[in-house]
């Protein structure tokens, strides 16, 4: 066995092989297609269109842009963009076919299926280009991706000069007590959710455990920087349950 396939990651609380985890997360993301958007509504009691919105309103889009918006799932992001920004154009590309297959269905209920592409492929080895996009976005997906740091590196190589990243992800409460509360809340409420709505606790006992694997505001931002981006800034919404990071490939 090579060195490469010994290595070990997290999926949620789980130690796996490294070659593994994209498989498993496919799986996870297969498993919940069909129900997705509703169980995003429940889980979150609706924040999630508020945080999106709160995304859309930083990034402020343009007319004249072109948006990746990587593990993109059902398009809830690029839906938003485009709405915002009339003659934008959006590509959705995503790992899980099942999770396109539900949003090319709403791009063509919405009417919007002429502005955007689907695209299947990973956020580590992304089948585009060098610099051709101005706008990256990531929402609710950098958390599930083995090697954050080359999605990283690859969000800065299909940006075009002056382009910009916005990742929308989970965060940390910095009130040590108000995240007690929001772990006892997400590790007893979520999983159950997902057992009475989809018939499968795993999936969400997965996303839950994957919230707390990920990087605190200040580490991700830093990490941010580390793959060549300028003027990171985040903030935080809801006190830190969730934050977005964005930067500049100046
Ligand atoms: C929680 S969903 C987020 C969907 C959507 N962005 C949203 O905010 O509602 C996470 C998505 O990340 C995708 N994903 C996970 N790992 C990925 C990777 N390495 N490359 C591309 N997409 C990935 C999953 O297939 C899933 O659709």
């Amino acid at each position: 066995m090579s060195e490469d396939s010994q290595q070990t990651t997290h999926f949620g609380y789980q130690e796996v092989p490294e070659a593994e985890k994209a498989g498993m997360v496919h799986g996870v993301f297969s498993r919940v297609a069909s129900r997705y958007d509703v169980m995003n509504d429940l889980m979150s009691g609706g924040m999630h269109r508020l945080w999106k919105d709160a995304m859309m309103d930083w990034l402020a889009p343009r007319a004249d842009q072109r948006l990746l918006d990587v593990a993109g799932g059902t398009g809830d992001v690029a839906f938003r963009f485009l709405k915002r920004a009339a003659g934008a154009t959006a590509v959705v590309c995503d790992l899980t076919e099942p999770m396109l297959i539900e949003g090319r269905k709403r791009a063509e209920a919405e009417q919007q299926a002429e502005r955007l592409d689907w695209v299947v492929g990973d956020a580590m080895a992304l089948p585009f280009p060098d610099a051709s996009f101005d706008v990256y976005t990531i929402s609710f997906g950098i958390r599930n991706v083995t090697r954050i740091g080359d999605a990283l590196a690859e969000a800065f190589r299909v940006l075009k000069p002056g382009g910009r990243l916005m990742v929308l992800e989970f965060s940390q409460i910095p009130n040590a007590m108000m995240q007690k509360a929001y772990d006892v809340y997400s590790f007893n409420v979520i999983p159950l959710m997902g057992q009475v709505v989809s018939g499968d606790r795993e999936s969400y006992q997965y996303l839950v455990e994957s919230i707390r694997k990920f990087p605190n505001q200040e580490s991700f931002a830093q990490m941010i920087r580390a793959a060549g981006f300028g003027q990171v800034k985040y903030r935080n919404l809801t006190m830190g349950v969730a934050a977005l990071h964005s930067g500049w490939k100046l």
